[in-house]
């Protein structure tokens, strides 16, 4: 039986093969540390394909660059054997949410999401530290080595010191926080839909170099605008006499296909572009909008003349042909002027507009003071210095989600992108369709240590990740209370799958089962480490078989044995079946084999003896042959 691989992606090892399914011949073998042969590229052969457009050496050429930045590549390139381990008490509607709350450094985040997730989140928003000189950045091990990577990933981890102040002092100040920067977006970038948006908030201080490096990653083609958001209306002299009051919001596209959606007219533009409602217009704001086309212009349009009600005869050249003129006329949709005898003009009203495109500038979209108010109201307490607020989120969600898509927010703070998701939801149901929304989130965020004296710690919260988490349960509970005479408000999801980035389940941290030795096999048997649970088992086997984890889980009784059914059994069909019992007998595998999954995984060591796991592939093969069977 196959077993899986539990690894994140070799992004090298990938390229590789892209670049061999263009080039074979430069494909070559070579020897690792271990004096395995593997894969390499001869490049003396690549670049006389590509040899009258080489950039080499120092020829000088245009691109950013800082001391740090070729690790940072190799940093994003390198697998990790992590895995995320869920956490039923601290989740709500474990079972049925499609929420995910990740706790752990968003670099493993986001390394172990590449499968399950590439090419499937529509906005990303993020709010990562602003390198003000006073923040916390993530320093990274940019060692190249795997094993020296892991193994100091590790006794950091035990060290708790994670996180390292960033002073101007520092003479990598730029550098070390961009290098920061470079692998998360390098690999945020992979997980985003073809027409999919990155949002990232920042100031003066990193705008020049995040708006570089983003050029890089994503494609200047790609970068849509840089909103400037005005985040406070108090002025202070903040720097050599400048009041600043705004930051910086980038905007990338994944590709081409995207496009802003129009916004709602504004009150003020309602209000001053607008006529008030009369008996004549008796369907609320109005405005009159000409209907004739120059001539020449544009070349189009319709000649013909037309009467109006005081008799006068204007004959011009129209946006629309006579019988559309028709309809709108029998709709009383036409303006005469005051007169009665002016060039009609179509009305349009402010209900049915189709909105308005987006400015690059928002005086007007809420404050960091009203972030803080959010939180204020949600604890009773000060607990969380860099809220945005909740309104500039949501507008930044209504320029590009729909009601299905997937929101990731891997600085999530105090998670104000997750409670922004599940009030746009809410606000689905109270305004067209009587149906919540379903949009989904997924926030990543660190357990950084809150500070002794912080109002959070003498509340009880000992990390950031606890508040994110205890945000997202008040939060939810007050917009369903908020939205309690809603139709359909009892659908909406205000759970969230609590998933913990921990070592990998496996003793040994190489595990690689598609490596096993027969020597080494019987290690292998006591090789899931004593404390992990079945669920453990579970998400690690998910994420390598690229199964979305917001998937409803049902455990089920056969046999005698706990067996774990994963998907949107909604048509019939599970995505997966996992057994990590020991004692498996083949009236189990039979049993299983008879429900027709998409995929089972079974424990290695799970089985009662060797000719039944000799005979799983065989029993398989005659009930259920669409079925993939692994072991762990
Ligand atoms: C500016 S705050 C985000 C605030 C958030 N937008 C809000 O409204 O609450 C940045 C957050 O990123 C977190 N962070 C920093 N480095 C991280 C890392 N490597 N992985 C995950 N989170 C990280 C910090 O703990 C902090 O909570």
């Amino acid at each position: 039986m196959q077993k899986l691989d539990l690894q994140t992606v070799n992004f090298t090892d990938e390229n590789i093969e892209k670049l061999a399914v263009m080039f074979p011949h430069c494909v070559t073998e070579e020897r690792d540390e271990q004096g395995q042969l593997k894969k390499g590229i001869d490049f003396d052969l690549l670049k006389q394909e590509l040899s009258a457009n080489i950039v080499d050496g120092q020829q000088e050429r245009y691109q950013i660059n800082w001391p740090g930045k070729r690790q940072a590549l190799i940093t994003a390139n390198t697998p990790i054997n992590k895995t995320l381990r869920p956490c039923r008490e601290e989740s709500v509607d474990f079972d049925s949410t499609q929420n995910l709350y990740i706790e752990g450094d968003n670099l493993d985040a986001l390394k172990i999401l590449q499968e399950t997730y590439l090419g499937k989140v529509k906005m990303i928003y993020i709010d990562p530290p602003y390198n003000t000189g006073k923040d916390f950045v993530y320093k990274d091990n940019f060692t190249a080595d795997k094993a020296e990577y892991e193994l100091d990933s590790e006794q950091r981890d035990e060290d708790g010191g994670r996180l390292v102040a960033n002073p101007e002092t520092n003479g990598r100040y730029h550098s070390d926080w961009l290098s920061m920067m470079y692998p998360r977006l390098k690999l945020a970038r992979n997980l985003l839909k073809d027409d999919g948006v990155i949002f990232i908030s920042i100031d003066d201080n990193e705008v020049h170099n995040l708006r570089k490096i983003c050029d890089e990653i994503f494609g200047e083609d790609n970068y849509l605008t840089s909103f400037m958001w005005k985040r406070k209306k108090e002025t202070s002299n903040d720097s050599r006499n400048v009041a600043i009051q705004g930051e910086y919001i980038l905007s990338y596209a994944k590709s081409d296909a995207t496009n802003f959606k129009n916004e709602s007219l504004s009150k003020e533009y309602i209000k001053t572009s607008y006529k008030d409602s009369n008996d004549e217009y008796p369907l609320g704001k109005w405005r009159p909008v000409p209907i004739t086309v120059s001539k020449g212009l544009s070349g189009g349009g319709y000649e013909y003349p037309i009467t109006t009600p005081s008799g006068k005869v204007h004959n011009r050249i129209w946006a629309y042909p006579e019988a559309s003129f028709l309809k709108l006329k029998k709709k009383e949709l036409v303006y005469w002027g005051l007169d009665k005898s002016g060039v009609p003009q179509r009305v349009m009203y402010a209900q049915d507009s189709k909105g308005q495109p987006t400015t690059n500038y928002w005086n007007d979209t809420s404050s960091n003071k009203e972030g803080k108010k959010v939180i204020l109201d949600l604890f009773g307490g000060n607990y969380f210095d860099t809220t945005k607020p909740l309104k500039l989120i949501m507008r930044l969600s209504s320029l590009v989600i729909d009601k299905e898509d997937i929101i990731l927010d891997f600085f999530s703070g105090s998670a104000t992108t997750a409670h922004a998701v599940m009030q746009l939801n809410a606000e689905d149901a109270s305004t067209c369709s009587a149906q919540v929304g379903n949009r989904k989130f997924i926030m990543v965020q660190l357990p950084e240590i809150t500070d002794e004296k912080s109002e959070a710690y003498k509340a009880g919260y000992r990390t950031i990740a606890e508040i994110g988490k205890e945000r997202i349960r008040r939060a939810g509970k007050k917009i369903k209370e908020d939205h309690a005479d809603k139709a359909g408000i009892e659908n909406l999801d205000i759970g969230f799958r609590v998933l913990k980035i921990d070592s990998s389940n496996m003793n040994n941290v190489y595990y690689s089962p598609n490596e096993l030795t027969q020597a080494s096999l019987q290690f292998a048997e006591q090789n899931i480490k004593a404390d992990r649970t079945a669920e453990d088992l579970l998400f690690q086997v998910l994420l390598d078989w690229g199964v979305d984890l917001s998937f409803p889980i049902v455990k089920e009784e056969i046999e005698g044995k706990a067996v774990y059914f994963v998907g949107d059994n909604a048509h019939g069909d599970y995505e997966l079946a996992a057994c990590f019992d020991d004692g498996v007998d083949e009236a189990l595998v039979k049993a299983l084999a008879k429900r027709e999954v998409m995929r089972v995984v079974f424990k290695d060591t799970g089985f009662v003896k060797d000719e039944i796991k000799d005979n799983v592939e065989q029993i398989f093969k005659q009930l259920s042959p669409e079925t993939e069977v692994r072991a762990i």
